[in-house]
């Protein structure tokens, strides 16, 4: 896969419902928008309607929450065809998943869980993320989510296996710049040297939003306006890599979305000014 060559989509947003009374208000904001997948497998009518709506008026990136590409058990086949046959039928530019699990022995356990960076994981995204490459026709990124956890036999650092995981497969990043930021706080590392060792070409998309601090941790709540120290590190990632698209993730605490649009422009702004100062 050439990444280079996929459209650049600009900057949007993750839709979610209350956004609907005044997105075509602030259309002029938003060039396009990431809609989670699970929330249109067999939809009811209204689902059904409202992703028409959005499918004939913004280019969509559809974004999956449990897909679970690190269970070592394997893919759940009613899922992936869920999430096979929303892609199949929207043609995206590109489509997304986590670099996580959330299911194992069976059991979903409901929330996006760090892997161990070892080799045994990269080998069990590789058999999961061929299987799901099968069944999708359209490029697929994947995103590096908080390290909650850390597991003490790791054999690999973040960046080390981020590189080793794009290495192995044909799969771009989605960077979540927010994601790197905590945890480059929360488990002291220099967010801007960790960035600087992946592999630049690979990074197609940004997430970004603010979170905020909780007994001196840094927490991956999607809640808050997205913090200076956060902007600088955008700013740091559209300098190094050419994304072909931002997406502001605000999931929790939804302001209107007229005030959303502010950090639309600001996101923007920044990728007008290094374009115009390349080098700066
Ligand atoms: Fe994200």
């Amino acid at each position: 896969m050439n990444w280079s060559e996929l459209p650049e989509l600009g900057v949007g947003i993750g839709y979610r419902e209350p956004f609907l009374s005044k997105l075509f208000d602030c259309r002029d904001s938003i060039d396009f928008l990431e809609i989670t997948a699970d929330h249109y497998f067999e939809p009811i009518d209204s689902k059904a309607a409202e992703l028409d709506l959005l499918a004939n008026n913004f280019p969509l990136i559809p974004h999956g929450l449990a897909m679970s590409l690190g269970s070592a058990e394997g893919l759940d086949a009613s899922y992936l065809k869920l999430y096979a046959d929303l892609v199949n039928r929207l043609k995206p530019a590109w489509c997304s998943e986590h670099i996580a699990f959330t299911r194992a022995g069976g059991i979903d356990i409901g929330h996006l869980t760090p892997l161990p960076k070892t080799d045994a994981t990269l080998r069990v995204l590789h058999d999961n993320i061929a299987r799901l490459q099968d069944a999708i026709q359209t490029p697929l990124i994947l995103e590096n989510i908080t390290d909650t956890i850390r597991y003490p036999t790791e054999s690999y650092d973040g960046a080390e296996f981020l590189g080793e995981l794009c290495d192995r497969n044909d799969v771009g990043l989605l960077l979540d710049v927010t994601n790197l930021f905590i945890n480059s706080s929360n488990h002291r590392f220099d967010p801007v040297e960790f960035l600087h060792r992946l592999p630049k070409d690979r990074i197609v998309q940004l997430h970004f939003v603010g979170g905020y601090i909780e007994d001196g941790l840094w927490v991956d709540s999607h809640s808050r306006a997205t913090q200076d120290e956060i902007w600088e590190l955008l700013d740091r990632v559209v300098r190094f890599a050419e994304v072909k698209g931002m997406i502001l993730e605000r999931d929790e605490n939804i302001p209107d979305l007229q005030e959303l649009t502010t950090e639309l422009e600001h996101a923007r702004a920044i990728v007008e000014r290094v374009r115009a100062t390349p080098g700066a």
